[in-house]
């Protein structure tokens, strides 16, 4: 692992499903680029990598769902997290609600937000989609959240980081 890797490994974040749907299309993908940004409204700020099959539903839609993962849901992380055999639905094999404005709710997850897009900024080969919080549940009290630590290289993305910081 280069330094620079080891370095961004430092930072402290769980990992969410994010769930979207628009005109009868349904997706879902791992996430772990996620920050509250603000009190009053409660905001929430996530990275979104825009070549995701997710990315237009969220987009056109303007919603989605941040469901949390606990400790050692290492599989559901797996699961959305890396492409589906061809021809098969990632969503198959869980239950799934429907949040205020039509994103799926993950029901297996310890707790969840609701998302309405307020805006969203391009930041080098990502969007940064701002959603103001309008809904969300705690299902399973006490619950440890998985961390980005834990998944080690599972979203592969070590390959991703330069090797070197660029001149300022
Ligand atoms: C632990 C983990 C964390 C991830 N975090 C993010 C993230 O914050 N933002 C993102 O755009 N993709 C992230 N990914 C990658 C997507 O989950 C993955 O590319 C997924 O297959 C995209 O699904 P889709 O094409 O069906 O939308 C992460 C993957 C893993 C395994």
């Amino acid at each position: 692992m280069n330094q620079i890797v080891e370095l961004f490994r430092k930072i402290t974040t769980g990992v969410y499903v994010v769930g979207v749907a628009h005109d009868g299309a349904r997706d879902a993908f791992t996430a772990t680029s996620l920050v509250q940004v603000s009190y009053r409204p409660l905001l929430l700020a996530l990275a979104i990598n825009p070549k995701h099959a997710s990315y237009p539903l969220l987009r056109d839609s303007g919603t989605w769902t941040v469901n949390i993962l606990r400790a050692g849901e290492l599989e559901l992380a797996r699961r959305f997290g890396t492409p589906p055999a061809s021809g098969s639905d990632k969503l198959a094999g869980s239950d799934w609600g429907v949040g205020r404005l039509g994103a799926p709710i993950l029901k297996g997850a310890s707790a969840y937000f609701d998302c309405r897009l307020v805006s969203e900024v391009s930041a080098g080969d990502h969007q940064v989609v701002i959603g103001k919080v309008i809904g969300g549940s705690v299902f399973a009290q006490g619950f440890e959240p998985l961390l980005y630590a834990a998944t080690g290289n599972l979203d592969q993305s070590a390959s991703l980081f330069p090797s070197s910081f660029e001149s300022p």
